[in-house]
């Protein structure tokens, strides 16, 4: 595990005793000394913004940062409590509540991955990472904060002062707190699933049969998966509107372009880890795959906008569990189990 992460020093040493935990919910953190971020086999490189290039420094603050509460107003909750590491950094509730338990209004997505998508959230509105933070922090029902705010409680910490010094040389502002944020969740990188490992790294018994008979079925124009869920990351960005309802109760990019031709339109997400970021869908309506492939089979709720790439198709009881088994094939234990992605903070 971990193969694309080189660890040295005294990481290695503490990795290898740690190993055994495996299976708990919560990782135990562990801080390299030196960490060099490695791209698994069949993905592009990660491209870094020239003002915000990969170090061990930045690395380091962004992970803080990202488990901290202290961006919270009330210093209730972190980006972590709705990105959770054992759920591929997605939350296992419909809506995850923001502080004073204020209703969310969509699904948290995972960020396996985050660092390759185009645009982000799902209508597409934003360009970069470092512009996403801004939502967490002000959305009324997440933070609820600002981030002048932050920086100066930031500025009070004697360590976030100096650990800012050390990653971009000036004193935490909301320039360093967005960049460092960036830098920690471009290294979410997740490539060592069972499919990973039959398509990209020559393993013939990664995938079991059934497995197999599912990679065919996912890939097949019967179900037309492979036409959206495409590429190494499971999915071409593209905006689509995937049959759920005959009428949205949230417009999705719409509500980004107010063109009614966008209307259920949002985009395609990544499949990687899927199941581990149950429940599905922009609002989490449905709590297990197999739910989804039922709704799939259906051929959707003929919304306006619905793709035609989405219609009835059948399978019998054998072709569905083979359907589910490859999706889970999907799932990469050592990214939701890799320490040096826990709470550095505990
Ligand atoms: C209260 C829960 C909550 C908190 C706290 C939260 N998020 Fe999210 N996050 C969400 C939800 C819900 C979405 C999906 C939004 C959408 O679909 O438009 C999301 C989406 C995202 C996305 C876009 C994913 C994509 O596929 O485009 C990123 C990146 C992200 N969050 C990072 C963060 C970071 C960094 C923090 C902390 C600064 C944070 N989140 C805090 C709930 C949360
Ligand atoms: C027309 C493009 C398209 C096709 C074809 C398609 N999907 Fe999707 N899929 C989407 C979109 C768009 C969403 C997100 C919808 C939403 O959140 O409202 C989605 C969501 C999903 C999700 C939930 C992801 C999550 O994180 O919540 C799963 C699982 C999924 N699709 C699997 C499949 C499977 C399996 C097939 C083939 C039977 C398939 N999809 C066919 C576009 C497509």
């Amino acid at each position: 595990m971990n193969f694309w992460l080189k660890i040295v020093g005294r990481g290695l040493c503490i990795f290898l005793l740690l190993s055994s935990c495996k299976k708990e919910q919560k990782t135990i953190a562990l801080e390299p000394e030196e960490f060099e971020l490695q791209i698994p086999p069949g993905f592009p490189e990660m491209v870094f913004p020239v003002d915000n290039q990969f170090s061990l420094s930045r690395w380091k603050l962004g992970k803080k940062l990202f488990f901290d509460p202290i961006l919270s107003r009330d210093s209730s909750i972190s980006c972590a409590s709705c990105h959770k590491q054992h759920l591929a950094f997605a939350d296992e509730l419909a809506l995850s509540p923001g502080i004073k338990n204020r209703a969310g209004t969509r699904n948290a997505t995972a960020l396996g991955n985050i660092g390759f998508h185009p645009y982000y959230l799902r209508e597409g509105s934003l360009p970069s990472l470092e512009m996403q933070v801004l939502v967490p922090v002000e959305e009324h029902n997440e933070f609820d904060h600002s981030m002048l705010e932050i920086s100066e409680k930031l500025r009070k910490s004697t360590n976030y002062t100096s650990m800012s010094f050390e990653a971009y040389n000036r004193e935490p502002d909301p320039w360093v707190l967005s960049r460092a944020l960036g830098v920690f969740q471009r290294s979410l990188i997740s490539g060592n699933s069972p499919y990973d490992r039959f398509t990209y790294q020559g393993k013939h018994d990664a995938l079991n049969d059934s497995q197999k008979r599912g990679m065919a079925l996912f890939f097949s124009s019967q179900t037309q998966c492979s036409k959206c869920h495409s590429g190494f990351n499971f999915s071409n960005y593209a905006f689509e509107n995937n049959g759920l309802d005959s009428i949205y109760a949230d417009p999705l990019r719409m509500r980004f372009s107010n063109n009614p031709a966008d209307a259920g339109k949002t985009k395609v997400p990544s499949l990687r880890n899927i199941g581990f970021s149950a429940p599905y869908m922009h609002d989490g309506r449905f709590k297990t795959l197999s739910q989804v492939l039922d709704h799939y089979q259906s051929g959707g709720n003929s919304h306006p906008n619905q793709s035609p790439l989405v219609r009835p198709f059948t399978l019998n009881s054998q072709e569905k569990e083979d359907l589910l088994s490859f999706l889970l094939s999907l799932n990469d234990s050592s990214f939701t189990s890799n320490p040096f992605f826990g709470d550095p903070n505990q």
